[in-house]
């Protein structure tokens, strides 16, 4: 177990800018998630970590150590990648082994140390196959088992789910809770899977344009999105995001208008005549024939448990998603409307930052 510590981190190639100079503090044992949209620098922060990259500036502390000039194999961590790369000729117990053979281990300790990672993995029975007898899911478990045999400090993953199916994205997830409270590793997640980051990290970390944007709990980070990018980052499906105005303010808050001339109270702090973004969650849409979100369903999903209607709003000047029960039952075409209460409402500046809550 280790805690890890980033300075300023930064990362160019060339002209691009993979990492603005960022800072974060990762506790020992926990669990921290990274989220963002494609390109936004998830692996290129955990490379640099890994030591595969060379930071352009910025440190890197280990357990307490700067480790930011010494070698990937002596930072005391192991990575897991989205394609398993394992050794196709050796077997299983080979595969799992080979770190401990690099380090030239006492082979009575390889077989020992083998074993009781393969149990831990579940993966005693397959100890003698090689990596194409196997399914995509053991195939990972491998790779996580070929990470975890040297017990490392630091375990970093990326996307280590998104090449298997769902079913077993769902077994392996479960897998990775009940590996972290046994090894209490600290470990860094990068993902593309809400439900992932939301259910096994202490923390997530969002990411936006080689930036990090907001650091916090799940919850906290649904509850009170501090930016735009953290907003559509976190919640499936996406927080309904309508352009609008201040059109007043006053002691207790602002009056939010809709592009339909629909005015809402809301408790920010902003300026009258101030463009803004009014976001919503499909969850916290409410039924009501009065309510200012309304229009025709275009498209009905329905789940199982519980369904989504995505209505053509021109007046909105957007498509308003929101979540209804499983068993409504619907037809296209239908005109259906919505309030949002007050305290799920969000307001973003043109900065892309939310607007401050007045508590009242
Ligand atoms: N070796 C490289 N040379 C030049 N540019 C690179 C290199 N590696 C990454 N980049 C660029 O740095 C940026 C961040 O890439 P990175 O791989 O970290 O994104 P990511 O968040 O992991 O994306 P994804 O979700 O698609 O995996 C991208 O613009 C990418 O094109
Ligand atoms: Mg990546």
């Amino acid at each position: 177990m280790a805690d890890v510590v980033l300075s300023e981190l930064t990362k160019r190639f060339g002209a691009i800018t993979a990492l603005e100079p960022s800072s974060l503090s990762i506790d020992d044992g926990e669990f921290v998630a990274i989220v963002g949209p494609s390109g936004c620098g998830k692996s290129t922060l955990l490379r640099l970590i890994a030591g595969l990259e060379e930071p352009s500036g910025g440190r890197i502390m280990i357990d307490g150590r700067d480790v930011t000039d010494v070698a990937p194999a002596e930072r005391g961590l192991a990575m897991v990648f989205q394609s398993y790369a394992l050794y196709p000729h050796l077997t299983v117990a080979e595969n799992i082994a080979f770190p401990l053979r690099v380090a030239k281990k006492p082979k009575a300790e390889v077989a020992e140390r083998v074993g009781a990672v393969a149990e831990t993995l579940g993966l005693t029975p397959f100890l003698s196959r090689r990596p194409r007898a196997l399914s995509g899911g053991q195939r990972q478990r491998v790779s996580i088992a070929r990470a975890i045999v040297r017990e490392p400090k630091v375990l970093l993953l990326d996307e280590p789910l998104s090449n298997l199916d769902v079913d077993l994205r769902v077994k392996m997830r479960h897998e990775f809770a009940r590996l972290h409270g046994q090894l209490a590793v600290t470990m860094i997640y990068v993902t593309h899977d809400q439900v992932e980051a939301m259910t096994l990290a202490n923390r997530i970390v969002v990411m936006n344009a080689g930036r990090i944007e907001q650091v916090g709990a799940p919850l906290a980070l649904y509850d009170k999105p501090a930016t735009l990018a953290v907003a559509r980052a976190i919640g499936s499906p996406r927080m309904n995001l309508l352009p609008a105005t201040i059109a007043a303010v006053h002691s207790n808050g602002a009056d939010i208008r809709l592009p339909s001339g629909a005015l809402m109270p809301v408790a920010v702090a902003g300026e009258a005549g101030q463009p803004v973004t009014l976001g919503i969650r499909p969850e916290h849409l409410v039924p009501d024939a009065g309510g200012a979100f309304g229009g025709a369903v275009e498209l009905f999903e329905r789940l199982g448990p519980l369904s989504f209607a995505h209505l053509g709003s021109p007046g909105l000047g957007t498509t308003i998603v929101a979540q209804l029960p499983g068993d409504r039952r619907i037809a296209l075409g239908e005109i259906l409307s919505f309030r949002g209460e007050a305290a799920h409402l969000h307001v973003f500046g043109e900065d892309g930052r939310a607007l401050p809550r007045l508590t009242l």
